[in-house]
C-alpha cells in the first residue's frame, strides 16, 4: 500500500488517512474542523443528526463524515456553500423540535411570550434553558447564524421525569441525537437506555418506558456528560448555577483507588458540580454514581474537623497530640497485656497506595502483627 494510494483530498489539501478512517477522523487528525452533534467517539458513528454533512466530489447528494470511510483519491469539500445551508436547515429544524429558549431563538419574534409562558408550563422555571452557554446545538446556531424561527415549533413533549435524586430529563429539549444511548450501552455497557417509540412519537426510553429509577441504571451519569443539549441535566445544578459561573478545577476523587480524574466546579468556593476529566486517563470522563454526585459531604458541617476520644459514652473533642498518644497507649496496653496477634488493622480502599502502604508497614514493623487487610477484598 502507498502513500498515493491512501490519500485523499480535504479543501484542497492532500492527506493520507489509514484503512478504516473516516472522513472526519482524517480531518480532526489534521485540525480541520467537521461540526458534529450525535459522534461520539470510540462509539460506533450513527450519523443520525446530519451535522456532518460534507460534500463529495462526484457523490449524489451531501455524506456524513463521521460514517463514511476515506477512500483513495476522494475529493472533499467541508464548507461549501451547499454543505453550509444544510447545516443551516438541520440546526433550525432542531431548534424547533423543542423548548429551545436560549437566546438564539428570535427574541423580536412576536410569539415570543407565548413560547416562554409555554416553557415555563413545561418545566415549571421562568428562566432561560438551564444549560445556557453550556451547549452544543445553541453554540452552532451562533456560530451557523440562525434562529428558531423558520419552522413550525413542535408543541408537546412528555412531561419532564425528575423523580430519582441525581438526574432531570427535559424530553422538550431532547434532540434526539442518541449519544446517551451509546454512552450508556457502548461505553459503560450498562444497557439502561434506548430509543423507544416511532417517527414524531419517538423519545429516549429505560425498561418499557419507565422512570430511570426503575429501569437497570446505575446513576452512572455518563449519559449527561455526554448530551450536547439541556435534555439530560444533574438534578441538584439544574437552574441554580450557569456554567460561567463556575471555576473548574481538575482533581482526582477521593473515593476508591482506581483514581478517577475529575473536573470540580465550584462556584463561591463551593462544590456544585463534578464531571469527569475526557481528556485524561485511567477514565476518559466516564464516573461511578459516587464521584459523579456523591459530593455533598465535602461543605457538610456535620464533617468531623478534629478528632474524638470516646469517654463514658459521649465523644469529646481534642488535640491531634492527645489522640495520637491516647491511641499509641491503648495499642501498647493490649499488645502488652495480651500479644502483637491480638490487635488488627483494617485500610481502606479511600486512601492512596502510599498510605496503605505505610499502614501495613506500621502493622508489621511496630505493632508486630501480620493481621493486616483491606476492604477491598471484601
Ligand atoms: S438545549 Fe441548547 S439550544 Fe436548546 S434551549 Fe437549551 S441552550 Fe438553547
Ligand atoms: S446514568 Fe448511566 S446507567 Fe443510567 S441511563 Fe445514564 S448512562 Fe445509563
Ligand atoms: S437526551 Fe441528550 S444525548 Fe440523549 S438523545 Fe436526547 S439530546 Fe441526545
Ligand atoms: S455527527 Fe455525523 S451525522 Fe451526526
Amino acid at each position: 500500500m502507498n502513500e498515493k494510494k491512501n490519500s485523499i483530498v480535504i479543501n484542497g489539501h492532500s492527506l493520507n488517512f489509514t484503512q478504516g478512517e473516516t472522513i472526519l477522523q482524517v480531518a480532526q487528525r489534521n485540525n480541520i474542523k467537521i461540526p458534529t452533534l450525535c459522534y461520539l467517539k470510540g462509539t460506533a458513528p450513527t450519523g443520525s443528526c446530519r451535522m456532518c454533512v460534507v460534500e463529495i466530489e462526484g457523490a449524489r447528494s451531501l455524506m456524513t463524515a463521521c460514517t463514511v470511510p476515506a477512500s483513495s483519491g476522494m475529493v472533499v469539500k467541508t464548507d461549501s456553500e451547499k454543505v453550509i445551508q444544510s447545516r443551516r436547515v438541520t440546526i433550525q429544524l432542531l431548534l424547533a423540535s423543542g423548548n429551545h429558549n436560549c437566546a438564539i431563538r428570535n427574541s423580536d419574534n412576536a410569539d415570543w411570550t407565548d413560547f416562554q409562558l409555554n416553557v415555563h408550563d413545561y418545566d415549571g422555571n421562568d428562566n432561560l434553558c438551564p444549560v445556557w452557554g453550556d451547549c452544543r446545538l445553541q453554540d452552532l446556531a451562533y456560530e451557523y447564524q440562525v434562529a428558531g424561527d423558520r419552522f413550525p415549533r413542535a408543541i408537546s413533549s412528555p412531561p419532564v421525569e425528575d423523580v430519582n435524586p441525581f438526574i432531570i430529563r427535559d424530553f422538550s429539549r431532547c434532540i434526539l441525537c442518541g449519544r446517551c444511548v451509546q454512552a450508556c450501552n457502548e461505553v459503560q455497557v450498562n444497557l439502561a437506555i434506548n430509543f423507544g417509540y416511532r417517527g414524531a412519537e419517538s423519545k429516549i426510553i429505560a425498561a418499557g418506558d419507565r422512570p430511570l429509577k426503575d429501569s437497570d441504571c446505575v446513576f452512572c451519569g455518563e449519559c449527561i456528560q455526554v448530551c450536547p443539549v439541556g435534555a439530560l441535566v444533574e438534578k441538584n445544578s439544574r437552574y441554580k448555577v450557569r456554567d460561567w459561573e463556575t471555576e473548574k478545577v481538575k482533581s482526582t476523587c477521593a473515593y476508591c483507588g482506581v483514581g478517577c480524574q475529575i473536573y470540580l466546579h465550584a462556584k463561591d468556593n463551593k462544590i456544585v458540580k463534578v464531571t469527569g476529566a475526557e481528556e485524561t486517563g485511567p477514565n476518559y470522563g466516564s464516573l461511578c454514581v459516587k464521584g459523579r454526585f456523591g459530593f455533598d459531604f465535602i461543605n457538610s458541617e456535620k464533617r468531623l474537623t478534629n478528632p474524638l476520644i470516646k469517654e463514658n459514652g459521649n465523644f469529646k473533642e481534642v488535640s491531634w497530640d492527645k489522640a495520637l498518644q491516647y491511641a499509641a497507649d491503648n495499642l501498647n496496653k493490649i499488645k502488652n497485656e495480651n500479644g502483637s496477634n491480638s490487635i488488627g488493622v483494617l485500610t481502606s480502599a479511600r486512601i492512596t497506595n502510599e498510605e496503605n502502604y505505610i499502614a501495613q508497614k506500621f502493622s508489621r514493623a511496630v505493632l508486630k502483627t501480620n493481621n493486616i487487610d483491606h476492604c477491598a477484598r471484601l
